[in-house]
């Protein structure tokens, strides 16, 4: 890790009035908003409960990191809200420079969505162990890898236990050309700052279906990429949660 590529990289994307980047945006090189898998098992989700739940500022006082779990498994209901609550499609919306756009219960910039969605599935109910690629398009999980992952996941995360433990690991991943396409090199702040909106949705949706998270941002980032079959570069991991019955 070189030594000042922190502070390099904050001066150099800085916004300044001289060097702010206008111009249009050509939508023939947008890149695809969806990312997804052929030929795979698909699971169709649960539609999501909006009619009742607990009270909002209970669930902002009830979080907190959980990382210890009970052996039951939880639910695909639960599950299911959790996604939608970190992903789900809330409003359809025409940008300016065309085409059409679904907005998301959590905000992005330039509603440009750079970050993707794998569960690796522990012990969840009517899901097969495995790791999982969400279709937000479609409300479902393509089955990647069928198989118990925890333990390697762990392992890439630096022996944390809790995620071989845990029901089910978010990992969130970001297709940086997505954002690159209109921010350039200013997307590696806003990827960041996207995966953070997601994961507090998380936080406070698992508290609200009754169960713990923990956000983790200590891995060896290729392990991970390795373990989802992606790049790296193109694509890379940025941060995970695990979720679970608390004990
Ligand atoms: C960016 C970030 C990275 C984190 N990484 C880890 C981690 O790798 N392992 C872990 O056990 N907790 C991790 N946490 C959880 C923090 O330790 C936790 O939020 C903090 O101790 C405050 O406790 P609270 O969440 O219960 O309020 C992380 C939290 C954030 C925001």
């Amino acid at each position: 890790m070189s030594e000042n590529i922190g502070p390099e990289f904050y001066s150099n994307t800085k916004y300044d009035r001289e060097t702010l980047p206008r111009g249009k945006l050509d939508l023939s090189t947008k890149p695809p908003q969806f990312k997804t898998y052929d030929s795979v098992t698909r699971v169709r989700l649960p539609g999501p409960q909006l009619e009742e739940g607990p009270g909002f500022w209970g669930l902002l006082k009830g979080r907190r990191s959980v990382r210890a779990f009970t052996e039951k498994p939880i639910s695909k209901e639960q599950l299911s809200q959790i996604l939608w609550a970190t992903q789900g499609i809330s409003k359809a919306f025409v940008p300016a420079y065309g085409g059409t756009i679904g907005l998301r219960t959590a905000p992005s910039a330039g509603g440009l969505y750079p970050i993707e969605t794998y569960l690796c599935v522990n012990k969840v109910t009517d899901l097969e162990p495995g790791i999982y690629h969400y279709s937000v398009a479609e409300r479902e999980l393509e089955l990647i890898k069928p198989g118990k992952f925890g333990k390697e996941l762990a392992e890439a995360a630096l022996g944390q236990s809790m995620l071989a433990k845990g029901n089910a690991v978010f990992i969130w991943t970001a297709i940086f050309e997505r954002s690159k396409w209109k921010y350039k090199q200013r997307a590696f702040r806003y990827v960041f700052l996207d995966v953070g909106h997601i994961a507090q949705n998380l936080a406070l949706a698992a508290e609200g279906v009754g169960l713990g998270s923990c956000q983790v941002a200590a891995f060896y980032d290729d392990e991970v990429n390795q373990l989802l079959e992606i790049d790296g570069k193109n694509e890379s991991v940025l941060y995970l949660s695990v979720i679970g019955e608390k004990r």
